[in-house]
């Protein structure tokens, strides 16, 4: 639950912005409807994905879409914080091995994230609801995702996007904090 201090209205002249829209409106959701994820749409997510950037333009990413009920039971049953009843999941996967140069091959956790983002806010511009289930760097959690999904070991699952038509709404909101932005030096406040 967002406190009510942090949610600050967005100013009407944003909303004539459909990419500003797509990121406020992009919120957590925990219910879905029975509706299946068309496939195009599926598709579209993970061209959305495949548009981020990467350290050097590595692209160390991989994603395993997950729509067979069976296999979504398990991830319900078996991540703790994963119990959504969606009918799509993608599995945003590091793959550092795909990073040739080694400096590159450190930020894969970056350049997955941003790819993740891209699916988060592609899917609130499609209609869609999304949330972000954490898996990497909780051994454990990591462990239950390989088992379920056949990773080998040098694939890394970063993270699980549940997919699907919300059942719940959510205000579209920033939670801008004026006290966390400095102005030219740490500490310095604009005025
Ligand atoms: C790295 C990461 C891990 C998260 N893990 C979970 C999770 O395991 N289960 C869950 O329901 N939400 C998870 N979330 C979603 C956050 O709880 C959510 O983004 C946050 O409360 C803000 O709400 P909003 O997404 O509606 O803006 C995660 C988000 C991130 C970025």
């Amino acid at each position: 639950m967002v406190p009510k201090e942090n949610i600050v209205p967005i100013p009407q002249f944003h909303m004539n912005n459909p990419t500003l829209e797509a990121i406020f409106h992009r919120r957590s959701i925990r219910k879905y409807t029975d509706d299946p994820v068309e496939p195009e749409k599926l598709a579209l997510l993970l061209k959305a994905a495949m548009a981020a950037p990467s350290a050097m333009n590595c692209k160390p990413w991989e994603f395993v879409v997950i729509t067979d009920p069976e296999e979504l039971s398990q991830f319900r049953k078996r991540l703790i914080f994963g119990n959504r009843n969606a009918p799509a999941a993608i599995v945003v996967c590091g793959n550092p091995s795909l990073s040739i140069n080694p400096a590159a091959r450190l930020f894969w956790v970056q350049d997955c994230s941003l790819a993740g983002e891209n699916i988060l806010i592609a899917a609130a511009g499609l209609g869609l609801g999304t949330v972000w289930i954490g898996v990497h760097p909780v051994a454990s959690f990591v462990r239950v995702v390989r088992e379920i999904s056949g990773l080998p070991r040098h694939i890394t699952p970063l993270g699980l996007i549940y997919v699907g038509y919300p059942a719940e709404e959510k205000p579209a909101r920033t939670q801008y904090d004026e006290k966390r932005v400095h102005w030219q030096k740490y500490g310095k406040r604009k005025h």
